[in-house]
């Protein structure tokens, strides 16, 4: 498998489940310096355990001062980061016809303000690495579901793109510093995320495939890191077809009121 020649300095968000566990999993058998985030603190206490190369730092993403605090302690354990890798989301579906501005706020503070609050706290690490002359990348799990406007992904597709675009936007403002970004887009992956799903989910891979992939990119330093290609091409193509056409097809995924019921 493809990864990086030396090892890295890694913050990961989301390592206590799915691909964020695949992931530290991964990272931490490949030698690099990681600190591990998530809420539950028994699981990342176990997932280091034995790994002195492994740190877990209990936290919860949508609170603001306690990401600051974890970008000081990450400062003090290894002084700088090369990665920030903000994986940690949520999802829950919509039903419009009983319009839940709870669960919106459910599904953008985690997967919006909790990457945004993220990449506050690693920013000053990623610049103490650039000042020690080495790369710094921030990369961030959107959604292929951000290339394309699905039915019931209201919340969750919209904190996606508002991600992807957010990141995409401040990889410009960022390049004068030579901090990278990497965006995420993975299709559907088998996760205890996608196994409430009850719809098909096409092409769907483990998440160690997705984790592979994403080392893989991220190694590579690449901008748009998505998977699987037939899949993501198939939605981005979808994503770019003329606005009358892309409605039509998406009315064939809808719901009616009873079925939603
Ligand atoms: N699975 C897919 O098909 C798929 C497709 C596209 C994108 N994604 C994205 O990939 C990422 C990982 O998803 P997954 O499928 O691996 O889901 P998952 O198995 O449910 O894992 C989600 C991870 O995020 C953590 N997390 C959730 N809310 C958090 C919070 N408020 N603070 C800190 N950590 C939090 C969870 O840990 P705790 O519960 O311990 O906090 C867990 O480690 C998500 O951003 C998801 O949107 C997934």
């Amino acid at each position: 498998m493809s990864t990086w020649k030396t090892p890295q300095r890694i913050w990961l968000t989301g390592a206590t489940s799915g691909i964020g566990e695949a992931l530290a999993r991964k990272l931490i058998a490949q030698g690099h310096q990681v600190v591990l985030s998530a809420r539950n603190a028994e699981a990342l206490t176990a997932l280091c355990e034995g790994h002195p190369n492994a740190h877990p730092l209990p936290l919860d993403v949508s609170d603001r001062q306690a990401v600051i605090e974890a970008g000081s302690a990450i400062g003090s354990h290894l002084g700088a980061l090369d990665l920030a890798l903000f994986n940690a989301g949520t999802c829950e579906y919509l039903n419009a016809q009983q319009f839940d501005m709870d669960l919106v706020e459910r599904v953008f503070k985690p997967n919006l303000f909790g990457t945004l609050y993220g990449v506050e706290a690693a920013l000053p690490l990623l610049r103490a690495a650039r000042k020690q002359g080495l790369p710094a990348r921030i990369a961030a799990t959107s959604s292929a579901s951000a290339y394309l406007p699905l039915p019931r992904a209201e919340a969750y597709g919209a904190s996606k793109a508002a991600v992807s675009y957010f990141l995409e936007s401040l990889r410009l403002d960022l390049a004068q510093e030579g901090i990278g970004v990497s965006l995420i887009h993975p299709g559907f992956v088998k996760t205890p995320l996608t196994e409430r799903n009850d719809f098909p989910m096409p092409m769907q891979v483990t998440a160690e495939q997705a984790a592979d992939a994403i080392i893989a990119g991220l190694a590579k330093g690449r901008l748009d890191i998505h998977f699987p290609r037939r899949f993501t091409y198939l939605i981005k193509l979808l994503g770019i077809l003329p606005p009358a056409l892309r409605h039509q097809i998406g009315l064939r995924m809808t719901r009616t009121q009873q079925e939603s019921s």
